[in-house]
């Protein structure tokens, strides 16, 4: 794989995983820029998940995910170092894995036993629209397992700060593939 394509790295992982918080340093310490994907519907809709859920419902909700994922694919591969951040429904759709493994960007996958993620979710004060009570989610963890485990890698992250999984990433991938300097 040409160095140029690890300089994207997809963060993929179940609510709560903590895409966010890690893609938000791990770009800043590749020099590189983070991006959510569910900002960038939120950005393109003008109206936040949970309107667009509750007016389009979870099938509009995806419709607009597929295409804000085509757009961005398209512009990483001409673009410096990113890192992305994608919804933890995002892989569900079968053009978006078929779409992402064209691309060649690594993804890696963050997971906590699902007691930790659902925890997680419920100290923040986001609205999940799919965030429901304990054996919903649970069930819908499990359902997204084999899509969650395509991922070149698997990053715990019970117990883990987020400086922690950053810098497992970055050994795992090799910082110089990063497009970091080497005593970065
Ligand atoms: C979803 C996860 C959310 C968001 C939407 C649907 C899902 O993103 O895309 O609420 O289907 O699991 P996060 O994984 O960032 O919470």
């Amino acid at each position: 794989m040409s160095r140029q394509r690890h300089r994207v790295i997809l963060l993929v992982g179940f609510m709560g995983a903590g895409k966010t918080s890690v893609g938000k340093m791990l770009a800043e310490q590749l020099h590189g820029r983070f991006v959510d994907l569910d900002d960038l519907v939120v950005v393109q809709e003008g109206r936040s998940i949970a309107q667009i859920f509750e007016e389009a419902g979870e099938s509009g909700f995806r419709s607009r995910e597929s295409a804000a994922l085509q757009q961005l694919l398209s512009e990483l591969t001409s673009s410096g170092n990113a890192v992305v951040a994608l919804g933890g429904g995002a892989l569900s759709q079968p053009e978006n894995r078929a779409a992402l493994e064209r691309s060649g960007f690594p993804r890696i996958f963050l997971d906590a036993p699902v007691e930790v993620l659902f925890r997680r979710c419920a100290s923040q004060n986001l609205q999940r629209p799919l965030l429901k009570e304990f054996s919903t989610f649970r069930d819908l963890y499990s359902s997204r397992q084999s899509h969650y485990s395509s991922a070149a890698f698997r990053i715990e992250t019970e117990n883990k700060s987020v400086a922690e999984v950053c810098n497992q990433i970055r050994s795992l991938l090799g910082a110089e593939t990063l497009g970091t300097k080497e005593n970065d």
